[in-house]
């Protein structure tokens, strides 16, 4: 198989999608038939903060970043059934998988996406507007139903965020992994090499693990900058844990 073959993408079916029963849409949207790429990795994930935040890091601070976190936390569309909080994460590969899913999913925005791509998954999404307490429109939630890597970087950290290498079957792994052979413990936002009371272990030996994470506990530990954050790589090793 040629390298450009294995291009991979993430695609996020939100909560949104989940409520209004478009899952079943999306999916035949980005079947094989429609856009010659294949599943490498599928889940069904509780998001929890840590997780949406690394997720959509690239917009905090912003002023509608509060509200995309309770959005891809499920809070919005379940406000009073946890349970069901839920996001559907799916790798996709294949040929031009990135930009193919970006088209299908179309703009940003929900009424734009209606507007210049009628039929795009987005173009059945909703913009919400975000109020001060006084009632003056600050800003706007954009509830489009699907998310969609964008570049070739963004996808590879996004899949290594939402999925552990064991995820993903051997011969459709694109990243380089390991087997991890220490334990590394978290808590309360610190590592820890050796458990400490109320820590939970994001890896011991014997687990598969990103050989990029890897390197980035390895530094976070001996106190050195990492390419990426603690939270970053903790995010993923404690999807679905109750013990966050
Ligand atoms: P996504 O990451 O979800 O696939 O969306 P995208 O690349 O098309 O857009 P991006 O700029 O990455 O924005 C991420 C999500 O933030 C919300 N958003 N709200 N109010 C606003 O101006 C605004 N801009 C972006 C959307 O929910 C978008 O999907
Ligand atoms: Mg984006």
């Amino acid at each position: 198989m040629q390298e450009k073959d294995l291009e991979q993408t993430l695609v996020l079916i939100k909560p949104d999608a989940l409520k209004n029963s478009l899952t079943g849409y999306v999916l035949s949207q980005l079947s094989e038939f429609h856009t010659g790429l294949r599943f490498a990795g599928a889940k069904i994930v509780q998001v929890s903060k840590m997780l949406a935040e690394e997720h959509y890091a690239e917009h905090r601070g912003k002023l509608f970043f509060p509200s995309l976190i309770e959005y891809l936390t499920g809070c919005v569309h379940y406000p009073d059934t946890p349970a069901l909080r839920r996001v559907v994460a799916f790798v996709y590969q294949g040929p031009g998988a990135i930009q193919k899913i970006r088209d299908l999913a179309g703009p940003t925005n929900p009424h734009v996406a209606r507007e210049k791509k009628p039929g795009c998954v987005r173009a059945l999404g909703t913009v919400v507007f975000l109020k001060s307490p006084d009632g003056q429109t600050i800003g706007e939630r954009m509830d489009n139903l699907i998310h969609a890597s964008a570049t070739a970087t963004e996808a590879e950290r996004e899949i290594k965020l939402w999925f552990k290498p064991n995820d993903i079957p051997p011969s459709m792994r694109e990243y380089k992994s390991v087997q991890c052979e220490e334990h590394f413990y978290f808590r309360d936002g610190r590592l820890y090499r050796k458990h400490e009371t109320g820590s939970v272990c994001l890896l011991a030996p014997g687990d598969a693990v990103w050989t990029s994470d890897l390197e980035a506990l390895h530094r976070i530990a001996d106190g050195k900058e990492a390419h990426c954050t603690l939270q970053a790589v903790s995010a993923k090793y404690l999807i679905n844990e109750t013990r966050e």
